[in-house]
């Protein structure tokens, strides 16, 4: 363990409440004068000489467009690293790999299959370590995903996000971030995918504070009742490519779908939200296309919240309020 160990950013969970607000307040900061064509004078060049390592073993756009766009806007150097790029995995330990990569750089950014590669990760580097997804979490996704809620829902507690799909990553942080926003939640999967009672835990200790209530369930129709959000995620996530037939049986009557909404008696005015990539079987076209679905902005605010991110836990070392 490094004498001083850095603060690393792995999970929603690793955040008090007023922490997200202030990273979602960085990023909805960052947005405005980004859009207004402006460099907010705090963050010039506060990354200037840094560079920033991105270890990712799997597929990304989102999270690599948005992190390496983030760390140019703070001066800084994004360096990717995937996984044919390095001797990790083939000749070289995660752990070996861990120290000797962050002895050169200001923060790793990794995209790692299971959550425990990242852990260790952590553990053994002497910088910040930001997840960029594991199977566990996809904390980059949920503050990106608050700052979209309240863009759409200014004063956001005690409205309704409704989840209707996998038990998977994305949704685990959101459903975290949700609570400690006093959001209410209701989730929808097939039963053979369970949330997985740790991850509910989670959840439920976070709402416990906020007063959020958490609620699961395996009917579409249900979850979606009187919801002002709905949001999935693919029912294939990347790993599980080899049990695509299987699945999209399992999962069948859980896309979303105008009638899906109509049906279970979501608020009128409900919108649409998918961290994407998408595919069709999840969501119709009519709604991914529709005025009701933030997916683009949504999109979008991945830059915003790898700014506020990088800020928070680069530049301040993870003192950033709360
Ligand atoms: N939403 C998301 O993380 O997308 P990528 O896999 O393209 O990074
Ligand atoms: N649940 C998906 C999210 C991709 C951003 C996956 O893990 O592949």
């Amino acid at each position: 363990t490094p004498l001083f160990a850095p603060r690393h950013f792995l999970s929603i969970d690793d955040l008090t409440s007023s922490e997200l607000g202030n990273l979602v307040n960085r990023a909805k900061k960052a947005k405005h004068a980004i859009r207004a064509g402006q460099t907010l004078p705090s963050l010039k060049g506060v990354l200037a000489g840094k560079t920033i390592a991105m270890m990712f073993s799997k597929r990304s756009t989102r999270t690599r467009v948005s992190t390496e766009a983030a760390a140019v806007y703070l001066g800084g150097h994004p360096m990717f690293l995937g996984k044919d790029d390095i001797q990790l995995g083939v000749n070289e330990s995660l752990r070996d790999t861990s120290k000797v990569i962050s002895s050169m750089v200001s923060c790793v950014v990794a995209r790692v299959g299971h959550h425990s590669d990242i852990v260790q990760l952590s553990k053994t580097s002497t910088v910040p370590v930001i997840n960029a997804l594991s199977d566990s979490f996809h904390p980059l996704q949920a503050v990106t995903d608050i700052l979209t809620i309240i863009e759409c829902f200014p004063d956001p507690k005690g409205i309704k996000l409704a989840w209707v799909g996998d038990a998977n990553n994305v949704l685990y942080d959101l459903a975290i971030a949700c609570a400690k926003c006093g959001i209410n939640i209701s989730i929808a999967t097939p039963s053979v995918y369970p949330v997985p009672s740790d991850m509910l835990q989670l959840a439920r200790n976070a709402a416990h504070f906020s007063g959020s209530s958490i609620e699961t369930t395996h009917e579409p129709e249900a979850t979606v009742k009187g919801a002002h959000i709905i949001v999935t995620d693919t029912w294939v996530s990347m790993g599980q490519e080899s049990e695509k037939a299987l699945r999209l049986k399992q999962f069948a009557g859980f896309q979303v779908s105008s009638d899906l909404a109509a049906r279970g008696g979501a608020n009128k005015d409900w919108r649409f939200m998918h961290c994407l990539p998408r595919k069709p079987e999840e969501v119709t076209d009519e709604v991914f296309y529709s005025p009701r679905s933030l997916v683009f902005p949504e999109a979008e605010n991945r830059l915003y919240a790898a700014i506020a991110a990088l800020e928070a836990f680069v530049v301040k070392k993870g003192n950033f309020g709360g």
